[in-house]
């Protein structure tokens, strides 16, 4: 999974290149610089050379050209989540590694979940002069006005996972503001869940009662993915012409203790009438699982339980029979779109406004397979 078809791309490039010379364990980064002067050496004297530095032109586009100057500053909505850990790491990793950036011309900063502290990151971002910004905003409302500070002063942003209404995506497209977003449709996340228990034997109604009772765990109500989950769904079951009963609706947060704490509590409450737990991540779902443990309910059997986001733990649990599903909310290809659209805002390239990556739905069927991916 680490090796992308980009990166497997470039290498290549990298490889015809050098393949005078020699192409072994080098970093992608290094080996391009070898490369374009390589070709620069080599391509005023032949035809053949002519030919190498076109290649080395195409190497060094794939890596983006030269990143190794570039400060880049990037703010996470708060360190303290699952998820974005994994997503934060894989970015780091992407543009050092395989882009050629500079570890210590990237800054990451944690949000801590306060927007005013995250907006002063920003101004600092501004003031110290990176020259793109990747940002994971605390409160997605705050675009109209980071975007305006980012257009003054003149350094392009690609926001991540934390989408902007429909409103401001559209004004950078009409005021040709160099801002986009990354991230994944949460509403194709929200239908592969509730898909999930349409697909089990009894389409969810364990009783048999003729509808299906379930309580729904939601992560941050301002957060777009948390509400497209909670609707799609559900959705995705009354689509497929089945009756729901919302027990209850909760928020946790996106947290396994506060996803831990609701389900206890409305077991206690509701006990055999739940028949489906939808939690929007898996964060909340492993809480989820630990309560329906200490309850003595079992999974798969006399109740469903799915998530999203294919934390390593989750998809274990899904091969074990311990979850019904999950969603896999692939990290890699956000992380490594996100790095990819700064590239090309740096090359002064355009870029759209809107870029998803899918989702994967995640079931018994295939969580052996997304293990390997995610581990
Ligand atoms: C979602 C993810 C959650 C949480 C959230 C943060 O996409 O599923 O686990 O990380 O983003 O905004």
């Amino acid at each position: 999974m680490r090796l992308t078809r980009k990166v497997t791309a470039m290498a290549l490039a990298s490889c015809m290149v050098l393949s005078m010379t020699a192409c072994g364990g080098s970093k992608p980064a290094e080996t391009t610089a070898a490369a374009t002067a390589a070709a620069e050496t080599t391509a005023a004297a032949t035809e053949a050379a002519k030919e190498a530095e076109t290649t080395a032109a195409a190497a060094a586009e794939a890596a983006g050209g030269d990143m190794a100057d570039k400060k880049v500053g990037i703010s996470i909505y708060k360190f303290d989540d699952n998820f974005m850990t994994l997503y934060r790491t894989e970015l780091e990793r992407y543009m050092v590694e395989d882009l050629g950036f500079k570890k210590e011309n990237i800054t990451i900063q944690d949000g801590k979940g306060d927007q005013a502290e995250q907006t002063n990151q920003i101004q600092n971002f501004i003031a110290s002069g990176v020259d793109v910004m990747i940002l994971n905003l605390v409160q997605s409302s705050s675009a109209p006005q980071v975007t305006d500070m980012c257009k003054d002063a003149g350094i392009p942003v690609v926001y991540i996972n934390r989408e902007p209404d429909a409103a401001e995506e559209e004004r950078w497209k009409t005021e040709g503001l160099n801002a986009t977003y990354v991230g994944a449709d949460a509403r194709q996340s929200g239908t592969f869940q509730g898909e999930e228990i349409v697909e089990t034997e009894n389409k969810g109604d364990i009783n048999g009662d003729g509808k299906v009772s379930y309580i729904m765990v939601q992560g941050d109500p301002e957060n777009v993915d948390a509400q497209y989950r909670t609707e799609f769904s559900v959705k995705a079951l009354t689509d497929a012409g089945i009756e729901v009963e919302e027990l209850l609706l909760q928020r946790g947060d996106w947290d396994q203790a506060k996803g831990q704490q609701i389900v206890q509590d409305a077991l206690t409450q509701f006990g055999d009438k739940i028949e489906v737990v939808f939690c929007n991540n898996d964060a909340m779902a492993l809480g989820a699982l630990q309560a329906i443990d200490a309850a003595g309910r079992k999974v798969n059997e006399d109740i469903y339980l799915v998530g999203v986001d294919a934390l390593t733990e989750a998809v274990q649990n899904v091969v074990d029979g311990k979850m019904t599903g999950t969603v896999f909310n692939d990290h890699f290809g956000q992380a490594q779109t996100a790095a990819d659209m700064a590239v090309k805002y740096l090359n002064g390239e355009a870029v759209d406004p809107v870029n998803m990556v899918d989702y994967v739905k995640v079931t018994n069927a295939n969580a052996a397979e997304i293990l390997e991916k995610v581990k």
